[in-house]
């Protein structure tokens, strides 16, 4: 399978190639080395990940003549915390680390912003490069250069703006991806799709069915349509002055969901259900058609994003909710689709908000 390449133009010192196909991570050396001249590279990973493809990695590296170190952190959201960042910023300070030096981020979701949040921080800011292995990575989160970590008071509270050098996401990792997280990714998909609409909305509807067969040919052809998609955003609005906001379709109430299950609902399947909670809600707020209500709806349940089951208390929702980055001024406000590649962002009443809220937790009980 050929390589897709494509680009993140941002200024001539911040613009990078993101690479998508087969055995990139065994090729990673020779052109990371016409990128970077670090003499000391360090691999991030997570407990999963690294036993499955740390290996490759760090050959890879040795043979374009890196000293190459790693570090591991334990799977999952719960390592997106400062104190797992602040043993990976005393790791590297003891691996003496200097501004020079590289780190490369071998991962999902997890591991590249927070790994993207060290680059960001430790000496200043030094290189980094991600290397997704989650299909929800290879799809968003490795571009556009939002890094994060969690703080008790929410989700990716803190974090700064920071790209990558360089992303490659190989393919063959998507082999070992549990079943579990496949839909993590399809529902970031599913979002660019609708936010875009268009030909990308069209090729999705057509294609579901390869896509939830894991066809190698569907799957690489919806990252390249996805990470073109988001390139074209980040370009046009890095610091999500405005268009940008599109990418947070879902967000408002999925990242409540998220702090309120204690990240038991993961990422992906609190953005799926996000975007049906706003899709219901802007029927209401903007006037859309419950027409698109259940075109998404069918979508999603086409793609194996099925609703929520679980109940979460409707007052802990909506105090999480307030302490979402989308709150501006004291006011709520929701990225809404009413219909494919038609969106804007409104300012919600928060008694109405409450109102949905309830409602959502009352058809779970
Ligand atoms: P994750 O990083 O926790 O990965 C999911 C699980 O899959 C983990 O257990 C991981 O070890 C495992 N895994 C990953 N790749 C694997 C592979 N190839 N083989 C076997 N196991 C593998 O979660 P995620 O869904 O990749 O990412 C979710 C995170 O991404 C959240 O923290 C979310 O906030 C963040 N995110 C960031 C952005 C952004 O723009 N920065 C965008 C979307 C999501
Ligand atoms: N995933 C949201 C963004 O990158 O802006």
């Amino acid at each position: 399978m050929a390589t897709s390449r494509l680009k993140v133009v941002l200024d001539q010192e911040r613009s990078y190639d993101i690479r998508v196909g087969c055995k990139l991570l065994e090729n990673l050396g020779t052109h990371l080395r016409e990128l970077s001249s670090a003499k000391k590279a360090v691999i991030i990973t997570d407990s999963n990940v690294g036993s499955l493809y740390l290996e490759t990695t760090k050959k890879a590296l040795v043979e374009a003549e890196f000293e190459v170190y790693d570090l591991t952190i334990p799977a999952g959201e719960e390592s997106k915390n400062i104190e797992v960042a602040t043993e990976l910023w005393d790791a590297l300070a003891m691996l003496n680390i200097g501004r020079d030096g590289l780190l490369l981020a071998l991962g999902g979701g997890v591991v590249g912003d927070i790994t993207g949040f060290i680059a960001a921080t430790y000496m200043r800011g030094i290189d980094f490069v991600q290397l997704p292995t989650s299909l929800l990575a290879m799809v968003d989160s490795s571009v556009g250069g939002k890094t994060a970590i969690n703080i008790s008071a929410g989700k990716n509270l803190v974090g700064s703006f920071y790209q990558p050098i360089y992303v490659a996401a190989d393919l063959d990792t998507l082999v070992t991806l549990p079943d579990a997280e496949w839909d993590n990714g399809f529902a970031e998909i599913a979002k660019s799709a609708i936010i875009d609409g268009g030909e990308f909305y069209e090729w999705v509807l057509n294609n579901v069915s390869s896509l939830v067969a894991h066809d190698d040919d569907a799957l690489k052809q919806v990252i390249v349509r996805a990470l073109t998609f988001k390139a074209r955003v980040v370009i046009a609005d890095e610091k999500e002055s405005g268009l940008r906001e599109c990418l947070n379709y879902g967000h408002t109430f999925a990242h409540a969901l998220e702090q309120v299950s204690g990240y038991s609902i993961s990422h992906g399947k609190a953005v799926a259900e996000g975007m049906r909670f706003a899709a219901r809600l802007a029927v209401e707020v903007i006037g859309s058609s419950n027409d698109f209500v259940k075109a998404q709806d069918d979508l999603f349940d086409a793609i194996g994003l099925s609703p929520v089951a679980e109940s979460f208390s409707s007052d802990e929702l909506f105090e999480c909710m307030f302490g979402d980055k989308k709150v501006r001024g004291g006011n709520l406000r929701f990225v809404f689709a009413c219909g494919p590649g038609e969106w804007k962002v409104e300012i919600v009443d928060p008694d109405l908000a409450k109102i949905y809220i309830i409602l959502w937790e009352q058809a779970r009980m």
